[in-house]
């Protein structure tokens, strides 16, 4: 017995150590050969595992990397974050910019069709979609954590992983992510800097960062972002606006009865929209959409180049425009939704059911290496999460004065983090505007706005997107995303 199973051991090493020889020195178990629901051949290889973090007890963090269709040893290299707390990031593989667009299957219990995305951002770069903090997703075990730790584990990871793929350690490095990776993102631009600094090594060729429609910081996120924003958009009339912002004094979020009031009348006027795009409808049961009476233009709102509708119902959790994030434990959504519920407010509106039935198939965690010992997979777990670093601004103001270049987005349809918001707090950073506000286009057509600040600062819309822009407008994204990292005008 013994005998045998050294013999199959000393079999595969050598298989192994055959196989090295065509792979540069990224770790051959971590190639992915195939995958379910998909039959051409790879763009470009695929890799995925763990990356085990040394702490007590260790942290598990699952990867997935996709190398450049492009020219992989000088495109980007690009982390990718979810939010949440608590998101994999899994959607944005699935739903937003990963190489294959996910067809649901036609009868249940079968698995979904994958096709490639011609708008894929590994077009461009190398891109790490990474399951963080542990708990989520395939990382593994659930800890009690919070920001600084998150930032730490996260910088932890990278130098790991640069260790296990030397051959890019020379490419510029970028990170980017969305909604509560506007918090992710800043605390590790901070952690990696310091590292850089201190000589720690491998050295992280740090080049700059993107956040979309992130979370930054209570104030700016309640007081300029969605009151404003329901306004601008003609949710509510314009003597109701003028009423709360004469009971509210600027400030949306304080517990005044007067304000209060204002804030709740808004509050139930925009209560049936679709928190994460406006324009999209809203479905609050699994409804089939062929015997709706809706009329067909409605039907067909938010169709994009994406051969797939977006989402249209959540049962993951993310954040609604009645929970700013503030410090301390973040509520569970199980929480936010009781507490939502109870005022008469339902949960938007997304749907993870091709994700969740594919990541969850044995056939496909196979594929990838993950382990039994993550548990099921969902879209966002509950972890015990403290916000503890505060307003993101400080740290925007240090990185971008230190240099880094910072691409911040904003789906401009978005409820969740309105672009009103983001707008606000970037402008209030103060730098001398260099490119004035003006249009950006995408296939000769006006994409969205942006405006160009000192420092590598660039606020950017994309007209007509929600919440998560390369899921509602793929072409756009990837043009934007493009020409940014390569140093291009927008
Ligand atoms: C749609 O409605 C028609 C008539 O109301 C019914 O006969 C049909 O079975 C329904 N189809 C689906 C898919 O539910
Ligand atoms: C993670 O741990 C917390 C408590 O520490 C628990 O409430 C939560 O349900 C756990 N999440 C998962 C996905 O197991
Ligand atoms: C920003 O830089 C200042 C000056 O070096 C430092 O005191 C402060 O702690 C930094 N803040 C953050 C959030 O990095
Ligand atoms: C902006 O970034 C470019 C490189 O992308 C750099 O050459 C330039 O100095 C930066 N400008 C500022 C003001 O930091």
């Amino acid at each position: 017995m013994a005998f045998s199973r050294y013999f199959l051991f000393s079999i595969s090493v050598s298989i192994l150590l055959l196989l090295s020889c065509h792979v540069e020195a990224a770790p051959n178990a971590a190639l992915v050969t195939s995958l379910p629901g998909f039959n051409g051949a790879f763009p470009s290889k695929h890799y995925s595992g763990y990356v085990t973090i040394d702490s007590n007890p260790q942290k598990n963090l699952f990867y997935y990397f996709v190398v450049s269709e492009g020219n992989p040893s000088k495109d980007p290299l690009v982390l990718w974050l979810n939010g949440g707390p608590g998101c994999s990031g899994f959607d944005g593989f699935v739903y937003e910019h990963g190489p294959f667009n996910f067809e649901a299957p036609k009868s249940q219990g079968e698995l979904p069709i994958l096709h490639l995305n011609p708008y894929s951002w590994s077009k461009v770069s190398n891109i790490i979609y990474l399951d963080s903090p542990s708990g989520v997703g395939f990382s593994y075990p659930n800890l009690t954590t919070g920001d600084f730790q998150t930032a730490s584990d996260t910088h932890a990871f990278l130098l790991k992983w640069l260790e296990q793929y030397p051959e890019f350690q020379a490419n510029p490095f970028y990170m980017s992510g969305e909604s509560y990776a506007g918090v992710y993102i800043p605390t590790l631009a901070t952690e990696v800097d310091k590292g850089i600094k201190a000589g720690v090594t491998p050295r992280i060729n740090f080049k700059g960062y993107l956040v979309g429609n992130g979370v930054c910081d209570p104030k700016f996120d309640v007081n300029n972002g969605y009151v404003a924003f329901v306004h601008g958009m003609g949710l509510i009339p314009d003597s109701l606006f003028k009423e709360a912002e004469a009971a509210c004094k600027g400030d949306y979020d304080h517990q005044d009865p007067p304000c209060k009031e204002k804030v709740s009348q808004i509050d139930n006027l925009v209560s049936g929209l679709n928190v994460y795009d406006i324009l999209e409808p809203c479905y609050h049961k699994t409804t089939s959409t062929k015997n709706t009476s809706l009329p067909k233009s409605f039907q067909e709102l938010g169709k994009t180049d994406k051969p797939l509708p977006v989402r249209k119902r959540m049962f993951g959790r993310a954040w609604p425009y009645r929970a700013p994030v503030r410090d301390g434990i973040v509520p569970s959504w199980p929480q936010l939704t009781q507490s939502l519920q109870a005022q008469g407010i339902s949960v938007p509106c997304t749907n993870d059911e091709v994700a969740t039935a594919w990541l969850n198939a044995e056939a496909v965690r196979k594929a990838i290496h993950a382990s039994p010992e993550s548990g099921s997979w969902s879209l966002c777990n509950y972890l015990a999460y403290n916000h503890d670093a505060g307003s993101m601004i400080p740290y925007h103001k240090n990185l971008t004065s230190a240099g880094y270049p910072a691409l911040i987005y904003s789906g401009d349809h978005d409820m969740c983090i309105p672009f009103t918001a983001t707008e606000a707090w970037t402008a209030s950073l103060g730098y001398p505007v260099v490119d004035q506000w003006r249009p950006w286009l995408s296939n000769d057509q006006v994409a969205g706005y942006l405006v160009e600040y000192a420092h590598n600062l660039t606020f950017l819309t994309v007209k007509g997107s929600g919440h998560t822009v390369p899921e509602y407008k793929p072409q756009e994204a990837l043009n934007f995303y493009t020409r940014w990292l390569q140093g291009q005008k927008i």
